[in-house]
């Protein structure tokens, strides 16, 4: 059936035609039926070379081999009984031992539910209720994750969060002198940032102020969380705590660590995560932080997880995948530079971010960073998905130990043929 129509039929049966907001498109999205490797097809046939990657999950390509088995096998033997199962030891151990903040690790059935287990932690840990965060940096949808994320402005970008919720949440720069002034607020426990910077580094945080701002933390005594959702087991197999030596009291990981399926997990130092311990009894029953969830470390997620783990805990994949991300990131730059449209494609690890209009970020805000014209980037978005190459939000993408210096090359030719779209189009000037 074709894209058209399905959305047609979305429309009526999914709010807004979707399952998550930011996969509306219009006029319509795309209805992805298969995905190999660093490519997927559609439901009309049309193929595109994929730098969205599953959210930025997919490390090891689409369907890679060794999950695809896990998940045959363990689908055959037990789907979901809700029971302890030897794979979630095996799984945190992976964890455990590749990430140094972490001596447990419990698992979640989402990313969101981790950044919300984390807080929930740290204000246990603190006995403090506020929480400090980082302007424009995302955590996820809940309630206490919404307000900050959108630069520049401390309202959170949706009806039906609790007033009393957000005044519990500071939101500060991506500066030590910002967090430092606000951590003179001692009813502050918890800090949390983004361990790339502003959505995936699109806002790039320089391992000095990573460090600054970790010293800051330090010296307030807070608990400090690094949500490694995309950066782990992406910056290096221990996320950017291990590639960096900058190592917070707790972690958030999902996507890649959950072995590209559904999934999350809060890591960390002993001492707080055994405020979870059935033992460390508050009631004489129930344990001083509470954590249930039907799903956590679902046996099937579990099983795919530890197939892939032993593909992602040497570097291999990692390497791989930054190597393509800098030539196309040298491959878009010298593509500007050649048709004389001002921007600057950058961004860490294996991650591509676009900037038009300039070729520096000196001197530009968040805001400014995250705050192109609407125009600028559908026509980017729209052009790119023309010319067969689909990217992952705003003007970013990402690359996966499956891509290719031929899919690469092939993709540097998309984005030829989109720049000159957008300049006869007067989108770019
Ligand atoms: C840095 C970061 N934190 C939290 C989340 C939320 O994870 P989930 O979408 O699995 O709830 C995401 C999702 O993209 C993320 O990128």
């Amino acid at each position: 059936m074709s894209n058209l129509r399905l959305s047609e039929q979305a429309r009526a049966a999914l709010p807004g035609g979707v399952s998550h907001e930011l996969r509306y498109r219009d006029p319509y999205p795309l209805y992805i039926d298969t995905a190999r490797g660093a490519e997927k097809w559609d439901t009309e046939g049309r193929r595109y070379i994929d730098f969205k990657m599953g959210s930025a999950a997919q490390m090891l390509g689409h369907c890679h081999p060794a999950v695809v088995e896990a998940l045959q096998k363990q689908a055959e033997r037990a789907i979901f009984a809700a029971d302890c199962h030897a794979f979630e030891i095996e799984w945190a151990d992976w964890i455990n031992r590749l990430y140094p903040s972490a001596d447990r690790t419990r698992f979640t059935a989402s990313g969101s539910e981790a950044t919300m287990l984390a807080l929930r932690l740290g204000r246990a840990y603190s006995g403090k209720d506020h929480v400090l965060r980082i302007d424009g940096h995302y955590h996820g949808w809940h309630d206490y994750a919404l307000k900050g994320t959108k630069p520049g402005s401390n309202a959170p970008p949706s009806l039906g969060v609790p007033q009393p919720v957000t005044e519990l949440v500071q939101v500060c720069a991506a500066d030590p002198i910002a967090m430092a002034k606000a951590l003179e607020d001692d009813r502050i426990g918890t800090v949390i940032f983004e361990a790339s910077g502003a959505n995936y580094g699109s806002v790039p945080l320089a391992t000095e102020t990573l460090k600054a701002l970790y010293d800051v933390a330090r010296a307030a005594g807070v608990v400090l969380i690094f949500d490694e959702i995309i950066t782990g087991f992406r910056w290096s197999p221990g996320g950017r705590q291990a590639r960096d030596g900058v190592v917070p009291d707790l972690t958030t990981l999902a996507k890649i660590a959950t072995g590209g399926l559904p999934g999350g997990a809060v890591c960390g130092r002993a001492d707080i995560m055994d405020l979870m311990n059935n033992t460390t009894e508050r009631d004489g029953i129930a344990p001083a932080v509470s954590h249930k969830g039907t799903f956590n470390a679902s046996p099937l997620i579990a099983a795919a997880a530890c197939a892939a783990m032993p593909y992602l805990a040497d570097g291999v994949a990692q390497s791989h995948a930054d190597a393509m991300a800098r030539r196309m990131r040298d491959g878009m730059n010298a593509r500007m530079a050649e048709q004389g449209v001002k921007g600057l494609a950058y961004g860490d690890s294996s991650i591509i971010h676009v900037y038009f209009g300039q070729d520096t970020l000196d001197g530009l805000s968040p805001k400014q960073i995250r705050g192109l014209p609407k125009a600028v980037v559908n026509g980017y978005r729209d052009g790119m998905l023309s010319h067969g190459v689909d990217i992952m939000s705003y003007t970013s993408g990402l690359t996966s130990a499956a891509h290719t210096p031929d899919l690469i090359d092939e993709a540097l030719e998309a984005f030829a043929k989109t720049l000159m779209d957008m300049t006869r189009g007067r989108i770019l000037t």
